[in-house]
């Protein structure tokens, strides 16, 4: 039965041995490939770092073959030997890549054949690189959106934190970046929670679409092997196969939704970093960002700038420009495979090292940094924060509720000619404003009143922020690990 392999195997030994310095698929060509086109078309200088990923797949492809009898027994299990003896040759930073070799696989592939002899040959059976790469780059994205998840979770926690520290302080809440109602710190840093709470159910969700075997697909059209998907699937982690093989080797809808969600991850970032830049300037001053996430200035010194969101902020761009150069690379292309797809790799490793990168800084700045209570507080003090209150004291009494929008806004009026507060008001003053004005509006115009007086769900209220702290932990726990 293993007759026509030993055979055809050493023919194959001697044939490989003419054509040593020739590229694994050298057979058809008469000339050796311009090393301008090399360069060009390489992309091991890159893709080694789905090594993990394509060793780990080869090893479940072997394995199928070698059981269903696809390949001898023997020859699987010296192929996943030899692939192991890879691994870690490459963890140890033993391997030497070669750029003439193309890409990783074939960079693998050949140091496994030198390594165990033609045996290793053997290993691309029923596979081309094009349902391999496929392969790799979806276990890649799956591994990296879970440690993504990690680093969301951590800054999830810092703004719990936050929160935590500083219950009671109150700061103006704003509307066109113009003061607007008074609400709590911690609300605001909630709200952080909120924005990346999303990020991760987003990740998560996505995950249903990455995680679907392509493997077997082959070049495009499937293969003629009685090969077993379920059980590379199993064994690489897949709840699914794919269910077309021209559109499982050409698809990278994927690494686009993976993309995107670091997009959006950017886009909550950079209105962080947007509002702590502000926030630590003099003329706000209601945050003191930690020393050691900040730089001087090289001609300035008193300068302490607020480097680290500037640079997330300014990081940004580059997320969104791999989406959409991805975008670009997809929308033109005809089914199946095409050397185009190579292009998604680079992109999609600069954005998710990006965003990691940015998401663990972030972390630490926000656990790190301190608010400045009696600031925040002193500004709530002026601007008319308390303006709604008193119309909504209004319509309480039973003024229609436009009508109480209009007397208030004609008080505001009034004392900006006169340039006081609402507050600086006497109480006989503040009675001649509206026949239903009573004695008891004064506690209605004080910040704190205004605050403690939103007590519906999801408001700015001690109590609903009390009860969306515990809230947020809650969702923390049961969230946990990614499946
Ligand atoms: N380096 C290639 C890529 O990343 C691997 C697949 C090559 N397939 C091919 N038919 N040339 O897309």
């Amino acid at each position: 039965m293993l007759l026509p392999f030993l055979i055809a195997g050493n023919f194959f030994a001697l044939s490989m041995k003419k054509k040593e310095n020739k590229k694994l698929w050298g057979g058809r060509f008469h000339h050796s490939t311009e090393k301008l086109v090399e360069d060009f078309t390489e992309s091991v200088s890159y893709d080694k770092r789905l090594f993990r990923q394509d060793i780990k797949g080869s090893m479940a492809h072997a394995r199928m073959l070698g059981k269903h009898g696809i390949i001898p027994k023997q020859d699987a299990h010296r192929i996943i030997q030899g692939l192991e003896q890879i691994l870690r040759k490459i963890e140890e930073g033993r391997f030497q890549w070669k750029r003439e070799l193309e890409d990783l696989h074939m960079n693998i592939e050949k140091a496994l054949t030198d390594s165990i002899g033609p045996a290793g040959g053997r290993l691309h059976t029923a596979r081309s690189r094009n349902d391999q790469v496929a392969t790799d780059f979806r276990l890649f994205v799956r591994d990296e959106t879970m440690e993504v998840d990690a680093c969301i979770e951590s800054l999830q926690r810092a703004f719990i934190r936050q929160a935590e520290k500083h219950m009671d302080i109150v700061m103006p809440g704003f509307t066109h970046l113009q003061k607007a109602q008074p609400v709590l710190y911690p609300h605001h840093m909630l709200a952080y929670f909120e924005m990346f709470k999303r990020d991760r159910q987003r990740l998560r969700d996505s995950l249903k679409r990455v995680n679907i075997s392509p493997l077997g697909s082959a070049a495009l059209a499937g293969t003629s092997y009685p090969i077993d998907r379920r059980m590379t699937a199993d064994e690489l982690g897949f709840r699914e196969t794919s269910q077309n093989s021209i559109d499982a080797v050409s698809d990278r809808d994927f690494a686009l939704e993976f993309l995107f969600c670091l997009s959006v991850i950017m886009v909550h970032l950079s209105r962080l970093s947007e509002e702590l830049v502000l926030w630590a300037s003099s003329e706000f001053s209601f945050v003191d960002l930690p020393d050691a996430y900040c730089t001087g200035s090289s001609i300035m010194p008193q300068k302490k700038n607020p480097d680290v969101p500037e640079l997330v902020r300014g990081k940004t761009g580059r997320v969104f420009g791999s989406l959409f150069a991805l975008f670009t690379t997809l929308k033109g292309l005809p089914l199946a495979y095409n050397r185009d797809l190579q292009e998604d790799k680079e992109q999609l490793f600069d954005a998710l090292d990006t965003v990691k990168a940015s998401l663990s800084v972030m972390s630490g700045l926000v656990e790190n940094m301190c608010p400045r209570p009696n600031r925040m507080m002193e500004d709530t003090e002026t601007g008319f924060l308390t303006a709604t209150d008193l119309a909504d004291y209004l319509v309480k009494k039973g003024l229609p509720f436009r009508q109480a929008h209009e007397v208030v806004g004609r008080a505001v009026a009034k004392c900006i000619q006169r340039g006081v507060e609402l507050h600086a008001l006497n109480i006989d003053e503040l009675k001649r404003l509206h026949p239903l004005i009573g004695d008891d509006v004064i506690q209605i115009l004080s910040v704190k009143g205004s605050v403690g007086s939103r007590k519906c769900e999801g408001a700015t209220g001690y109590e609903p922020v009390r009860k969306a702290l515990i809230k947020a932990k809650g969702w923390l726990k049961e969230f946990g690990v990614l499946p």
